[in-house]
């Protein structure tokens, strides 16, 4: 949990906040949870898509500032199993919004040389979808600065029953024994497998919950809850993450190292 003083750090400019930052100690992997869309929709008095509207100028920059301060792969949480569920319209207006982001932004992630990859289920979006989605990852393919995942019709679940299916298949034609079996050969069947390690997962508007993401890869992350929605996320917010995960002292169950943790200072 946060130790974080959230006064402290309020005090700098986001410019400020960006020298403070440790790049010698950088997460390589952020996954976000963005939620919040619907709320910051209704304290306007507007429809639930204008928040996701917003939601998707937030991705936008934070994809942008991760780049540029040399995040290795961001996660984004998308839509998960369980958004099926939503209203027919609702998810409608989500698939066509997912699909302007990437028609907008291919030329803009060949451009800043980031990867784009889907985890979860994509076969299952509508076919227009699922036809930019392939075209991104393909274009995107040999880009190397950095991997930009979303996850679609995603459940941590689901991804672990994929891999036990996989193993069980590859057991059974006899390219994996029980012995094989462990920790990093799970790693290499699950949707991620092409990931580093996830060091930060964030989770925006006040909930504190996992809500069915990258359950497996969760094991030793850190965790940044904030109350501010995802449309409010921007790069500021994410400066203030990055700093709250350089305050941990990560043991990975280990005992505490001596000069290991830091803190922030005050302004000068
Ligand atoms: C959760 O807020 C947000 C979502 C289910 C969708 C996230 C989608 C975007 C940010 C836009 C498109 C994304 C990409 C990558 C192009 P909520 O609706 O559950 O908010 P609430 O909890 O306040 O109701």
């Amino acid at each position: 949990m946060s130790t974080l003083d959230i006064t402290v750090l309020d005090q700098y400019s986001t410019e400020e906040l960006l020298t403070r930052l440790d790049h010698g100690r950088l997460p390589r992997h952020v996954a976000v949870i963005m939620d919040g869309n619907g709320r910051w929709a209704k304290s306007r008095y507007m429809p639930r898509i204008a928040g996701h509207y917003e939601g998707m100028k937030s991705v936008r920059e934070v994809v942008t500032a991760c780049r540029e301060i040399g995040i290795q792969a961001l996660t984004l949480y998308a839509f998960s199993q369980e958004n099926w569920k939503r209203p027919p319209e609702e998810i409608g207006l989500l698939m066509k919004l997912m699909e302007g982001y990437l028609k907008s932004e291919l030329d803009l992630l060949l451009e800043q040389d980031i990867r784009f990859m889907t985890i979860g289920r994509p076969e299952l979006l509508p076919k227009p979808v699922l036809q930019w989605i392939e075209k991104v990852e393909t274009a995107t393919r040999d880009c190397n600065k950095m991997i930009l995942t979303v996850a679609v019709s995603y459940g941590g679940r689901g991804e672990i029953v994929d891999a036990m299916r996989a193993i069980l298949e590859d057991y059974q034609q006899g390219s994996v024994t029980i012995q094989d079996i462990d920790e990093s050969l799970v790693d290499r069947y699950l949707y991620t497998t092409a990931l580093p390690d996830l060091d930060l997962l964030i989770r925006t508007s006040g909930e504190a919950r996992i809500s069915n993401f990258l359950l497996w890869q969760v094991a030793y992350a850190e965790l940044h809850l904030t109350k501010t929605l995802w449309p409010d996320f921007r790069r500021r917010e994410l400066l203030l993450a990055l700093l709250d995960y350089q305050t941990r002292d990560r043991r990975f169950g280990r005992t505490p190292q001596p000069g290991l943790a830091q803190t922030i200072g005050k302004p000068s």
